[in-house]
């Protein structure tokens, strides 16, 4: 797959790293978000050793966007490895319980260890983290069951911490901690950029929307992708399914149709359609299983 260059400006990355590093060192719990659409390519391969001896739960966000049977199969996939992720969908609520119950466990685990071990308990401390835009926020806010995280402090405008004490006893940081995109896989990049989860990058939209046709014309084949060509062909009177000609061809025939010729324009409008999943629940990741 030829791949267009998706990069973050430079010295953003070493930032948000330090950023996060300082954030993790306070925490003893780190709940960690994903997009239900691309659970692999929001993790990040560092995590696991930036978050070593803290308490970790695994949130799969946005599950209203894959389907049922999607969701199904990444339970079957992580369970092999003994991970048993908490769906949720934080724009309507959705799951939160179970993330509540969840962390209340996870406190008393902690009280648990450090009682056995004579030391006094004290509040724990979480923070959520996760890509731009997998819905950190909107999480925290239910959460903590109201809003408390503005554009302002997601903005890392401020730099006092501020931490909310939940009814499960936790004080949870009002900000979450933002995970910079892993670029040397830029194959993950592209799935970021597609989804919108890639927060300051810099990417050529007209090549992201071509390699998005590409992935979905392949990916139909997989039910768990929940990809219907004939909604596609149908949303913009342009054919996707088996007969057309190319990506690029199919670019400027939806463009010729709904955007005066200008191919760039039509390139942000199918990725956008997507993004509002106007496209239908599609899942950009399925489990590979080995
Ligand atoms: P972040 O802190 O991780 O950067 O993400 P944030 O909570 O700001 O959410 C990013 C976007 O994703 C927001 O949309 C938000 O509404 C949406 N979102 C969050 N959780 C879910 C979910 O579970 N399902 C769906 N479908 N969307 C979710 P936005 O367009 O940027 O803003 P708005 O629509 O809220 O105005």
């Amino acid at each position: 797959m030829n791949i267009p260059k998706i990069q973050w400006y430079p010295g953003h990355i070493a930032k948000a790293e330090k950023k996060l590093s300082e954030v993790i060192n306070r925490v003893d719990l780190v709940i960690e978000v994903r997009d239900a659409r691309i659970p692999i390519s929001t993790s990040h391969p560092h995590l696991n050793q930036w978050i070593k001896n803290k308490k970790h739960i695994l949130v799969i966000n946005k599950s209203d966007m894959i389907s049922p049977n999607a969701r199904n199969n990444w339970n079957k996939w992580f369970k092999k490895s003994e991970i048993y992720p908490l769906w949720c969908d934080a724009k309507r609520g959705i799951g939160i319980k179970d993330i509540n119950k969840t962390t209340t466990e996870s406190r008393l685990s902690i009280d648990n260890k450090r009682l056995s071990r004579g030391m006094r308990i004290r509040p724990i401390r979480a923070l959520t983290l996760g890509f731009p835009n997998v819905g950190k926020s909107a999480l925290i806010n239910r959460i903590a069951n109201k809003k408390v995280v503005d554009s302002a402090r997601k903005a890392g405008v401020t730099r006092n911490l501020r931490w909310i004490r939940l009814d499960s006893g936790i004080d949870l940081l009002d900000a979450p901690g933002v995970i910079p995109p892993n670029l040397e896989d830029q194959n993950s990049a592209l799935n970021l950029a597609i989804c919108d989860d890639i927060g300051e990058a810099a990417y050529e939209i007209e090549s992201v929307a071509l390699e998005f046709i590409k992935i979905i014309s392949k990916l139909n084949k997989d039910k768990n992708a929940n990809i219907s060509l004939e909604i596609i062909t149908k949303r913009y009177g342009v054919d996707i399914t088996k007969g057309f000609e190319s990506p690029s061809q199919w670019i400027s025939d939806a463009a010729s149709k709904h955007t005066s010729g200008d191919r760039r324009r039509m390139a942000f409008k199918l990725l956008e359609d997507y993004r509002n999943q106007m496209l239908g629940k599609i899942a950009l990741e399925v489990p590979i299983w080995n």
